[in-house]
C-alpha cells in the first residue's frame, strides 16, 4: 500500500520535533516496508517568510490529496507584527477549516515512569489513560452573532453566541462512542443541560445517537465544572469523554496537566469519513507550541510529536500494532531513564532532541 504523509514542520521547535518523526518513517519503510510516501510543505512564520501567506494554496491542496497530514508548530515573536489574516496561527486555522477537522482528540496518558513527578498524588494518575474528544468547528468560537456592540452610555457589549445543530452533536458523539468501542467502551458526555439551551440539546442528541447505534458502549452524561472537579479528583474513572468546543478547550488542558509536560502531548483532529471510501482526513500535532524559548538549542522534548504520529498509525492508517508498539517504545525509553530537560525533574539521564528519537528508533 502507499501511504501519503504531508509534513508540515512549521516554526521554532516544529521542525526539530518533526525531524525525529522522519526518522522514524524512514526506519519503518526500509525495515517495515510500511510505504510511506512523504511530501513536504510551509506553514505558519515559515510559509509567511516564503511567499507572503500562513499556508499557500499549492500546500493546502497537498493537504486535502494526503491521507494524513503531520503539523508541528506555528508562531513565534519574529511574527508578532504581520497582518492579522497571515499571522503564522492562521494557517492552522485553514487547515482545520478546509479539511473540516470537527473532532479532536487528546489522550491524557500518563507513563509510569513519570507518575511520581505529576502534580497530583502518584496513585491518582498512575496508569491513567482517558480521550477527551472534543468538537472543533462549532460552538460559541464560530456562532453568529459575534461581536462588539457600542451602546452609545460609554457601555459596549460583548458578544458570543452558543449554537449546536443536531448533525454536529451526532457526528461528534459517533466519533465518541467509536472510538470507545476500541478502548474500555465507556464514554462520558459533558455539558451543561441545567443551564444551556444547547446544553439540553447536546445531552438529548448524544442519548438519542447512543440509543440508535451504539447501546452496547457505556453512556454516563455529567455536567461539565462537575467533570472538571471530577478529572482532578479521580481522572481514573473516565475513558471517553465527549463534549463542546469551549469545554473541551478547558477540559482537555486540565486533563493535559494531570500528566506532565506540555512536550509529551500528541493530538489528532479528524474529520468525517467519505461515503465512499470510508477514509477521513485528518491532522496529528502536538498540544504544544513553538517554545521559541528553547527554539534551535536540540533541547525540546520529541515526544509528543512522535506521539502524535502515533495516534497518525492508528486512526488514519489503522496500524494497530504498530502504533501500540511506538507507544510501548516511548514508555520504554522513559522507564529506561531518558529525560529531555522539561521532564528532568526526577532526576534520569538528561538527553538532547535527537538522541531521544534514536532512543524511541532503536526500542
Ligand atoms: P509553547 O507550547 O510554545 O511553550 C510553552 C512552554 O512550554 C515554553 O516554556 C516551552 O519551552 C515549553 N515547551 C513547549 N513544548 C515543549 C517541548 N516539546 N519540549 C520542551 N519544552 C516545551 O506555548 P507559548 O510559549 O505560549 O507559545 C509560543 C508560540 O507558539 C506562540 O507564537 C504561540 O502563538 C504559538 N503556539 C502555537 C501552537 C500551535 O502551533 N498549535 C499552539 C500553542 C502556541
Ligand atoms: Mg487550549
Amino acid at each position: 500500500a502507499t501511504r501519503k504523509l504531508l509534513l508540515l514542520p512549521g516554526d521554532g521547535i516544529g521542525p526539530e520535533a518533526m525531524a525525529e518523526v522522519k526518522k522514524l518513517i524512514e526506519m519503518m519503510n526500509a525495515d517495515f516496508n510500511t510505504g510511506f510516501q512523504t511530501e513536504e510543505g510551509l506553514v505558519g512564520g515559515s510559509a509567511y517568510d516564503a511567499h507572503g501567506q500562513a499556508i499557500s494554496d499549492a500546500d493546502m491542496e497537498k493537504a486535502m490529496a494526503a491521507d494524513a497530514v503531520l503539523f508541528g508548530a506555528v508562531g513565534g515573536p519574529k511574527w508578532d507584527g504581520v497582518p492579522y489574516e497571515v499571522r503564522p496561527e492562521a494557517g492552522l486555522l485553514r487547515l482545520r477549516k478546509d479539511m473540516e477537522l470537527f473532532a479532536n482528540l487528546r489522550p491524557a496518558i500518563c507513563y509510569p515512569a513519570l507518575a511520581a513527578s505529576s502534580s497530583l498524588k502518584p496513585d491518582v494518575v498512575e496508569g491513567l489513560d482517558i480521550l477527551i474528544v472534543r468538537e472543533l468547528t462549532g460552538g460559541v468560537y464560530f456562532g453568529e452573532p459575534k461581536e462588539i456592540i457600542d451602546l452609545g452610555n460609554g457601555q459596549k457589549r460583548g458578544i458570543d453566541t452558543q449554537v449546536y445543530d443536531t448533525f454536529e452533536i451526532e457526528r461528534i458523539s459517533g466519533v465518541a462512542f467509536e472510538l470507545a468501542r476500541t478502548r474500555s467502551n465507556k464514554v462520558c458526555s459533558m455539558e451543561k443541560h441545567n443551564v444551556m439551551k444547547s446544553g439540553v440539546l447536546w445531552k438529548e442528541v448524544v442519548a438519542q445517537t447512543h440509543k440508535a447505534k451504539y447501546s452496547d458502549v457505556e453512556l454516563t452524561h455529567m455536567l461539565a465544572d462537575a467533570g472538571g472537579m471530577q478529572l482532578v479528583r479521580w481522572p481514573k474513572q473516565f475513558d471517553v469523554i465527549v463534549t463542546d468546543n469551549l469545554f473541551g478547550d478547558m477540559l482537555s488542558d486540565v486533563a493535559a496537566m494531570l500528566t506532565g509536560s506540555l512536550g509529551m502531548l500528541p493530538s489528532a483532529s479528524l474529520g468525517a469519513p467519505d461515503p465512499k471510501t470510508g477514509s477521513r482526513k485528518a491532522l496529528y500535532e502536538p498540544v504544544h507550541g513553538s517554545a521559541p524559548d528553547i527554539a534551535g538549542k536540540g533541547i525540546a522534548n520529541p515526544i509528543a510529536m512522535i506521539a502524535s504520529f502515533a495516534m497518525c498509525l492508528r486512526y488514519s492508517f489503522n496500524m494497530v500494532e504498530e502504533a501500540d508498539r511506538l507507544e510501548k517504545a516511548i514508555a520504554g525509553v522513559l522507564d529506561d531513564g531518558l529525560r529531555t530537560k522539561d521532564i528532568l525533574s526526577d532526576g534520569g539521564t538528561e538527553v538532547s532532541t535527537s538522541q531521544m528519537g534514536d532512543a524511541v528508533v532503536a526500542k
